[in-house]
């Protein structure tokens, strides 16, 4: 089977890229990826004689042509990911987020190539603190920021390029993500590294804004999952039971840092912040027989804690310019 990857050089695609070179021998593996500030060839360096890196956009016709033609299946991560960023300058999220998914499947619809969209819960805006309320795949969309308006815009150019035109695509919709390879901008890495440093970690707020948090690993055997068995046309949503509030996780992590559970600062809070979100996985798990793996949070944190002690020289480069963009918004 012939796999392009787009964005397998970000955090989940090249996890992505990593476990299906271990587990499927006969899958040939392309990525696509422009390799913004976010992308890092060296995320992709253990699998590097397995696989093709080109480096380009997906918003580029061309490019994008003649890589589906030559593909079985279009796995599709690549996003401007990040909310913090959304909100600095949200230009490059329409550009690559709805352009960018557009203009892949226009390229699908032309060959007609398999493809499987990775979206977020955040689509479906935010719960109440308060309740046991859960996303499930009917939730009406609402999302609160550019980045999750422009992931819902995808999503709902991809539910259209289906109902249309025929396209043969499924689409995941995934909750908080943690692992190896992240970038240092997100939430749990930036207070790992910055522990690393000596330096205290940042909670936006009062930080009683929860996450279901999913190993990465656990995602991507969901996505695999979605792929081989999921209904063209149907919206999965993935979510393995983690919520979590960020004191929490602050917590934790200061603990496994040997430190005061609440020796941390609290930042200037985000604008919009949304404040809960929760994914009810039932129909990935009851039509796909899908389990996580990652049943224990704290388990899957120590050990993300150690992967980023052990691997300062992948993270170290990304750290000073992340800072100095919180740095500009007082967080
Ligand atoms: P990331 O920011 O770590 O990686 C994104 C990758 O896309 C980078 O390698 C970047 O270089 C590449 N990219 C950006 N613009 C591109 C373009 N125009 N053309 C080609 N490549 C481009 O993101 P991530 O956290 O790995 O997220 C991957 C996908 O999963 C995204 O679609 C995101 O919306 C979705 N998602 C993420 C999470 C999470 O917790 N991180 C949860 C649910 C869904
Ligand atoms: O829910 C899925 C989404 O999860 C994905 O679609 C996004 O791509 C991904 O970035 C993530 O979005 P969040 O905004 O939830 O993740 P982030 O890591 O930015 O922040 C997690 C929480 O931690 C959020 O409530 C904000 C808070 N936070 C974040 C940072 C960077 C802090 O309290 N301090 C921080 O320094």
């Amino acid at each position: 089977m012939r796999v392009l990857v787009t964005g397998g050089a970000g955090f989940i695609g090249a996890n992505f890229v990593q476990q299906t070179v271990a587990e499927r021998p006969e899958a040939v593996v392309t990525v696509l990826d422009a390799l913004t500030y976010a992308g890092d060839r060296s995320s992709l360096a253990p699998v590097a004689d397995r696989v093709e890196l080109v480096h380009g956009s997906i918003a580029d016709a061309d490019l994008v042509d003649s890589l589906v033609a030559a593909a079985d299946v279009v796995v599709h991560f690549a996003a401007e990911s990040h909310n913090d960023n959304s909100l600095a300058d949200p230009s490059p999220f329409v550009q690559t987020n709805v352009v960018g998914t557009f203009t892949l499947l226009e390229a699908v619809r032309r060959h007609g190539v398999r493809f499987h969209h990775v979206s977020t819960d955040e689509v479906y805006g935010d719960l109440p603190l308060e309740g046991d309320e859960k996303f499930t795949p009917t939730t009406p969309y609402n999302p609160s920021s550019p980045y999750s308006a422009t992931k819902a815009g995808s999503d709902l150019l991809v539910r259209a390029w289906v109902r249309s035109f025929g396209v043969a695509a499924t689409i995941s919709n995934c909750s908080n993500n943690y692992g190896p390879y992240q970038h240092v901008e997100k939430f749990i890495p930036r207070q790992v590294t910055n522990l690393v440093d000596g330096v205290r970690p940042r909670l936006y707020g009062a930080g009683l804004n929860v996450r279901d948090w999913i190993h990465v690993a656990d995602h991507n055997t969901a996505v695999w999952a979605v792929i081989e068995g999921g209904r063209i046309g149907e919206t999965y949503l993935i979510g393995a039971d983690g919520e979590t509030s960020n004191l929490e996780v602050v917590r934790a992590l200061n603990e496994l840092f040997g430190r005061e559970a609440d020796d941390f600062d609290h930042v200037t809070d985000r604008p919009g912040h949304d404040l809960r979100y929760a994914i009810d996985a039932s129909k990935l798990r009851d039509e796909l027989g899908w389990t996580p793996r990652y049943t224990d949070f704290r388990t899957g944190l120590a050990a993300t804690v150690d992967w980023y002690r052990a691997n300062e020289d992948w993270w170290r480069p990304h750290k000073a310019a992340a800072e100095a963009r919180y740095a500009r918004s007082g967080q």
